[in-house]
């Protein structure tokens, strides 16, 4: 089990990852002292993993269980668990625990931020989404109709627990899914990575557990390192939104059928088209992108019947834009970010590529 320190500007909390790791979590509870514990999960989560979450929990804790899916990612699915919580009596003396994907994550750390107004949470991602990147960073919300992750808060896990374990029985689906972001962190941050997510392709698609522990391993570290430096995204973590403008619109036209990560992929070749445009990335860097994430199964051609209108209208009720404009953040050159304004003329013309 590697272990590594997340560092922001109020606290630090510990993040454990590799196969097994659940056994921490007696230790983080002993250590947090909770006098209650609430376990948040969606139902299929719970189905295939709630038994053996039961053997480290207290057998007083609160089972509260999701419907699975992005589109129960909203305020009517919280005001259900706070009235969950307030059935149970559920206060601030209280921990939940966040078991599941990054849905459930957001979700779970959304009403840990805000029921008797803030308690502590341990995210237990059981995705690969959700351990590259959902569970650290404190970004905790819920979509709103007009657009998604609209009403949150900045709420940091106490802790954080990656049990290579509960990873085993995800989809296929969704292990490729979660490798957006991986692609993600590598073409902004640090193109090593690109080359290594490369190599080990094989390894990685096989669920090699010792590869999925690195790779997890990198990318939360790529990620600590900009949390640590600008945690509410006042600067440099705004590079994180590469792919997500164009990414989050589609998410929302296509009513949430697509996996967030599979969204990002679309959203990711889409803003590099529109790098490619104005001569910031070259087409070879694009390509080698583009050739990535089909390496991984990710779409990289939007289904034909999105309409363009409805994804710069989604783009313009995105929480990133500023004045009036559209922001995304384009690539100059792999490694090389740069948040700038697009017109609705450039979001057209890359998504009728
Ligand atoms: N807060 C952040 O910084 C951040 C970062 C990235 C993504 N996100 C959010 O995360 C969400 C996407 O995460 P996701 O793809 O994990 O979504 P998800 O939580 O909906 O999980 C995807 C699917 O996998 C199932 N599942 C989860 N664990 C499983 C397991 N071990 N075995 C079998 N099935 C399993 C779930 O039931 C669900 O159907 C989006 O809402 C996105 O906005 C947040
Ligand atoms: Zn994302």
């Amino acid at each position: 089990v590697r272990q590594r320190l997340i560092n922001t500007s109020q606290s630090a909390y510990p993040l454990h990852i590799g196969a097994g790791s659940r056994d921490h979590l007696d230790g983080e509870l002993q250590r947090l002292a909770p006098f209650a514990v609430a376990v948040l999960a969606d139902q299929t989560v719970l189905g295939l993993h709630g038994q053996t979450l039961r053997r480290h929990i207290p057998a007083t804790a609160v089972l509260l269980s999701i419907p699975p899916g992005e589109v129960n990612k909203n305020l009517s699915t919280a005001a259900s668990l706070y009235d969950a919580l307030a059935q149970a009596e559920f206060g601030r003396d209280g921990i939940i625990l966040a078991f599941g994907g990054g849905m459930t994550g957001d979700l779970a750390g959304f009403v840990a931020a805000t029921w008797h107004r803030g308690l502590p949470y341990i995210q237990l991602p059981t995705t690969l989404e959700a351990a590259v990147d959902a569970c650290i960073g404190g970004k905790t919300g819920v979509n709103h109709a007009s657009g998604k992750n609209l009403i949150g808060a900045f709420h940091q896990p106490a802790a954080v627990i990656v049990d290579l374990d509960f990873l085993a029985t995800l989809p296929g689906r969704d292990l490729c899914a979660g490798l957006a972001e991986c692609v993600k962190h590598g073409s902004t941050c640090d193109p090593a990575l690109l080359s290594w997510l490369e190599l080990h392709a094989d390894a990685i698609l096989a669920r090699d557990v010792g590869v999925l522990e690195e790779l997890i391993d990198c990318n939360c570290e790529i990620k600590a390192e900009l949390i640590a430096r600008d945690e509410r995204e006042q600067g440099v973590r705004v590079v994180l939104n590469h792919g997500h403008t164009i990414g989050h619109a589609l998410e929302q036209v296509l009513g949430y059928e697509l996996r967030h990560g599979e969204c990002v992929a679309l959203g990711m070749v889409a803003e590099n088209a529109v790098a490619e445009r104005r001569g910031w990335l070259s087409r070879p860097e694009a390509a080698r992108i583009r050739a990535l994430l089909e390496r991984f199964h990710l779409p990289t051609r939007a289904p034909g019947a999105v309409d363009p209108d409805l994804v710069t209208a989604a783009c313009r009720a995105d929480k990133k834009k500023r004045g009036g404009m559209v922001q995304a953040v384009l690539l100059r050159g792999l490694g090389s970010p740069q948040r700038t304004e697009v017109t609705d003329d450039e979001i057209r013309g890359a998504l009728t590529l």
